[in-house]
């Protein structure tokens, strides 16, 4: 079994369905209201457990109600929490997500992700070294980003780097991260808008641009190249990044080529916005194998 450890959030997703979105100062009728696990690490540990990773969480949740919650789902999927602690007198990160117009809108509170810190991470240190490839996302604090992205580079242990949600990155970090998986929106954010293509040639083998169902673009070292996605009918595309993150690295973990990853990757993506929930659609390994042999 390959081992994956994934430094990330994890929170409740409060989950809204509304015929569309209201205006600045106006109340509509929603159509649903329900709350399940999420939170972007915590998507990305369960997704490459079902996928058949041994996993490991690094995070924190809050000493409440939403904790335990969190802890128990990421357990019944078969992740280890000996690295998820409570933090004593704080809440539980929350997703506060509007899906509307066949699309979601997401407003993140971190609540506890905000404890993930360097020196917290430390204490996992060795479960980091001995993992076949680390996921990394930004719901928790840049230093926490910077120091584990330093440690897998010193320790050459492949790091995908999720930078999600947006914000602007070290070069640094770029340089020193194995992946890095942006969607079109994160990615005009860290590069200023810069010409797609230039910087694919420039970030060969590492820079990977999500595009939803157009597929996902990189560049092999000698040509740009798209990896198609599959046509499905779309339900909910939350989590479908996260499940993505999590396949590829699996796959990258079964020492599959860069292409063969992102292959499977968008495979199990697109199976995750087939039903409702970040995690509610993530694939088992035998529903991604059963459609890649098609
Ligand atoms: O990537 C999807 C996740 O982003 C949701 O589960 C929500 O928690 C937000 O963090």
């Amino acid at each position: 079994m390959v081992k994956i450890v994934v430094v990330g959030s994890s929170s409740m997703d409060l989950v809204v369905t509304s015929p569309r979105r209201p205006e600045a100062g106006e109340t509509i009728i929603g159509t649903s209201f329900k709350t399940v696990p999420g939170g972007k690490g915590a998507n990305q540990a369960v997704a490459a457990a079902r996928l058949g990773a041994e996993v490991t969480l690094i995070g924190c949740v809050g000493d409440d109600h939403y904790g335990s919650l969190i802890v128990d789902n990421l357990q019944k999927n078969g992740v280890s929490t000996d690295f998820v602690k409570p933090v004593t007198g704080v809440e539980s990160g929350t997703a506060h997500i509007t899906l509307a117009d066949g699309n979601n809108s997401i407003i993140v509170v971190k609540g506890a992700n905000d404890f993930i810190t360097p020196d917290y991470v430390e204490k996992a240190l060795e479960s980091i070294k001995k993992a076949d490839v680390v996921l990394i996302q930004q719901e928790i604090p840049e230093e926490t980003v910077e120091y584990v992205t330093d440690v897998c580079a010193s320790n050459e242990v492949k790091l995908v780097l999720n930078p999600a949600p947006a914000r602007k990155i070290n070069p640094e970090v770029i340089s020193k991260a194995t992946f890095l998986t942006p969607n079109e929106h994160e990615y005009q954010v860290l590069f200023d808008g810069k010409e797609r293509s230039e910087m694919l040639a420039a970030l060969p083998n590492k820079l990977i641009i999500t595009e939803g169902e157009h597929g996902v673009r990189y560049h092999n070292g000698t040509e740009e190249v798209v990896i198609p996605s599959y046509k499905v009918d779309v339900v909910d595309t939350t989590g479908a990044g996260d499940t993505f993150n999590a396949a590829f690295a699996v796959a990258l973990a079964e020492r599959k080529s860069i292409t063969e990853s992102l292959r499977f990757a968008n495979c199990a993506a697109s199976l995750s916005v087939t039903k409702f929930g970040a995690q509610g659609g993530m694939p088992t390994r035998e529903e991604v194998e059963r459609v890649v042999a098609k």
